[in-house]
């Protein structure tokens, strides 16, 4: 029986945090559930940081990057000890389930405060990479890619004009999913990501195709094998003696407004993850699949590797 729950982000933030809070809450009211929110991610479950939750605390949200709750990636919470004063806490403040939105490392942190502390817990995926098993999108994704798109269309003009190279890295941690959809979404000339092989004279002879005006847009996710943006600027400037302007795209791409791809995708995930809860679901990732809501072991979820998928990357290939 739930009547009081809690929401935390946690890890980096990603634009669509507070609409699924908001989620969280508006329809937890809805079925008579009480909210509470904690502050800081693990940190402030931690430090018992909670505080109630209701309509008028998450109105004007939907439309805010970031998170109203803020977020940490916690050291203590690794430790056994830090994990059984935050488990203590919640029990303290009555709390019967929680929702923890936020990447791998949050999940593996509420798998084990569920298995260590039989807290009913259940994840959700806010990460602009979207690199987590369980779910065909995470909260932030769209609008990272999006921030992305506008920034390179930009850098474009100025490729264009000049006849100049630019190598420019994205985010994305180990995986490639901005990269790509970033990539083939510009128009790059080449797109360097940590599932395929980086192969600079494949690079090298692309540029040389363009002739004098040398305009060409190279996108980098951070992951890459071959290292950077600035070290394969580097190598291209060693082994070809092309000159390339490097660009790191950054935090940008974690702030914003949300779209509402991600307005809707953390709406629906908030109410699903309620719902998860008050079935009793407990240690369980809240995805979508194929449209479908779809629960997955949060072990899965932070251990199995989501695929890039073969089509994106044929694509890439294809158009350039
Ligand atoms: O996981 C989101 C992400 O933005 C990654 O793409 C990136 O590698 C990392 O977080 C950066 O982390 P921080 O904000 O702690 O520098």
């Amino acid at each position: 029986m739930m009547k009081r729950i809690a929401v935390f982000t946690s890890g980096g933030d990603s634009p669509g945090m507070n609409a699924h809070i908001r989620a969280v809450v508006r329809y937890a009211l809805h079925k008579d559930i009480e909210v509470f929110g904690i502050i800081g991610g693990y940190n402030g479950m931690i430090k018992g940081e909670l505080i109630p939750l209701g309509r008028r605390e998450t109105a004007n949200i939907i439309s805010l990057g970031g998170t109203i709750l803020r977020t940490s990636r916690s050291m203590e919470f690794m430790t056994e000890e830090g994990r059984a004063k935050a488990a203590e806490n919640l029990k303290i403040s009555q709390i019967d389930g929680v929702v923890a939105c936020g990447g791998d490392g949050t999940f593996r942190g509420a798998h084990l405060l569920w298995l260590e502390h039989e807290i009913n817990i259940v994840g959700t995926p806010g990460t602009i990479d979207n690199d987590l098993f369980g779910t065909d999108y995470t909260i932030g994704y769209d609008t990272a890619i999006n921030t992305c798109a506008e920034a390179i269309d930009r850098i474009r003009d100025t490729a264009g004009s000049h006849g100049r190279v630019f190598i420019i890295e994205v985010m994305g941690r180990h995986a490639g999913f901005i990269a790509m959809d970033v990539g083939i979404s510009c128009g790059a000339e080449f797109i360097a990501v940590p599932e395929t092989v980086t192969d600079l004279d494949i690079l090298n002879e692309r540029i040389s195709q363009q002739g004098e005006h040398k305009r060409t847009i190279v996108i980098v996710g951070e992951g890459d094998e071959m290292g950077n943006a600035s070290t394969i600027a580097q190598i291209m400037k060693e082994r070809y003696n092309i000159d390339a302007k490097v660009t790191i795209l950054g935090h940008i791409q974690r702030g914003g407004s949300p779209t509402v791809r991600d307005r809707v995708l953390a709406s629906r995930l908030g109410v699903a993850a309620v719902d998860a809860l008050i079935n009793g679901v407990t240690d369980k990732f809240v995805g979508e699949i194929n449209h479908e809501i779809a629960y997955t072991p949060l072990e899965d979820a932070y251990s199995k590797k989501k695929l890039l998928p073969q089509y994106i990357i044929d694509l890439s290939e294809l158009l350039v």
